[in-house]
């Protein structure tokens, strides 16, 4: 039984990852700080459950792995940008370390979930390929790009080593993310018959199913190791390509409700259409869902009250939520509670019709 390390486990896509690869018949340790609620994964006895921040994996921790996922990440621009050099600490240092820690305690394969948004803006007319040329416009990308750079030169005969650049990503998720486009629109759509559409809706931005990415990587785990070391794969599909004007309007169609698009913000400078021909062609994968499928399904779930809009689901205002109230909690805990105090020597505590204080 191969035995897998998966950090950001407990995320958008390791929450969808881990079920799969536990019924692959696969041993997991799942590592996460479950910044997003640690009810993301369930107990299964193949699981391992890791509470520990990525910077701090020791290379004990990695011995007897076959292979790392190595998912965390701050991860969008937003929060990127308001914590910067946490983003570079986290996407990557962190993952740069995690990939010679992994070599170093023998482990065979390691695969970086990194993100198409490395190509920033491009020409749209020729979709580009793992070989155009990068330009990563924002923090989360350059610390994307840096990351890869980092750990594609650790690959040897010994060490397989795999990024993938992956569209963004859409669709139900148990860490549930309404700041990704498609869920966003649904969102909007289903709240209250608008689809927030970021101007011009002209940029060009790749789209792929939570389901279909990590697809991509359970594959990885078992393709012939000549044919993915050392390799950039870009992870979507031709029909995923999206004008995301195109894409909001396909999304109106498949709602069973009417739908208005409505322009917010100012003017997106992302634009990237991406060619999606290496991975059909090196592994025969050519991804099962469409946005739409992804919309109506998020829909239903929103529809039949199963899934909810709750903080946590927007990765920017949770993360923001957190530090405020991790300032707050320090300046008024004491003694490691908050309104109860634990007792202790020389302190008299008495509850409601137990003890009178003396
Ligand atoms: N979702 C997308 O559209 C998309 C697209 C392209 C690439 N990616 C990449 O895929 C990966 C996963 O993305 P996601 O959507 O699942 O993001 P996510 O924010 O849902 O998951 C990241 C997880 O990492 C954990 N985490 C963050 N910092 C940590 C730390 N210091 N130590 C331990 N755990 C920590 C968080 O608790 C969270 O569970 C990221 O690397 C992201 O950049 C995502």
């Amino acid at each position: 039984m191969k035995h897998i390390f998966v950090t950001g486990a407990g995320g958008y896509i390791g929450s969808v990852l881990i079920p799969k690869l536990l019924d692959k018949g696969y041993k997991v340790t799942a590592l996460d700080r479950f910044f997003f609620g640690e009810n993301k994964l369930t107990a299964h006895p193949s699981l391992t459950i890791m509470k520990q921040d990525c910077r701090q994996i020791k290379l004990s921790d990695l011995e007897g792995m076959d292979a790392v996922i190595d998912l965390v990440a701050i991860s969008n621009d937003p929060s990127g940008e308001l914590f910067q050099m946490v983003t570079n600490e986290i996407n990557h240092l962190a993952r740069a370390r995690t990939a010679r820690l992994a070599k170093q305690a023998g482990v065979k394969r390691y695969i970086l979930p990194s993100s198409c948004s490395i190509y920033g803006f491009q020409n749209e007319d020729t979709p580009i390929t793992e070989t155009a040329k990068t330009n990563p416009l924002t923090t989360y990308a350059r610390a994307n790009e840096r990351a890869e750079l980092a750990v594609l030169p650790l690959a040897d005969q010994d060490f397989t080593v795999t990024v993938l650049r992956q569209a963004t990503v859409y669709g139900h998720s148990p860490r549930m993310r309404f700041d990704l486009a498609v869920n966003g629109m649904t969102y909007g759509a289903w709240e209250n018959g608008v689809i927030p559409l970021m101007r011009n809706g002209k940029q060009w931005r790749p789209m792929i199913h939570v389901s279909d990415t990590t697809d991509v990587m359970c594959l990885l785990l078992e393709a012939e190791a000549q044919v993915i070391n050392g390799e950039i794969f870009n992870v979507g599909t031709a029909y995923g390509n999206y004008q995301l004007l195109e894409l909001a309007t396909e999304i109106a169609d498949v709602l069973p409700i009417s739908v208005e698009i409505k322009w917010y913000g100012d003017p997106d400078h992302r634009s990237y259409r991406v060619s999606f021909d290496k991975i059909k062609q090196r592994l025969g994968w050519s991804g099962c869902f469409t946005a739409a499928d992804g919309a109506l399904d998020i829909f239903q779930r929103l529809s039949d009250g199963t899934l909810k809009k709750t903080p946590e689901t927007i990765t920017l205002d949770w993360y923001q939520q957190l530090v405020k109230w991790h300032g707050i909690i320090q300046q008024t805990s004491q003694n490691g509670g908050m309104l109860e105090l634990q007792p202790n020597e020389g302190l008299t505590i008495y509850r409601m019709g137990t003890k009178q204080p003396s």
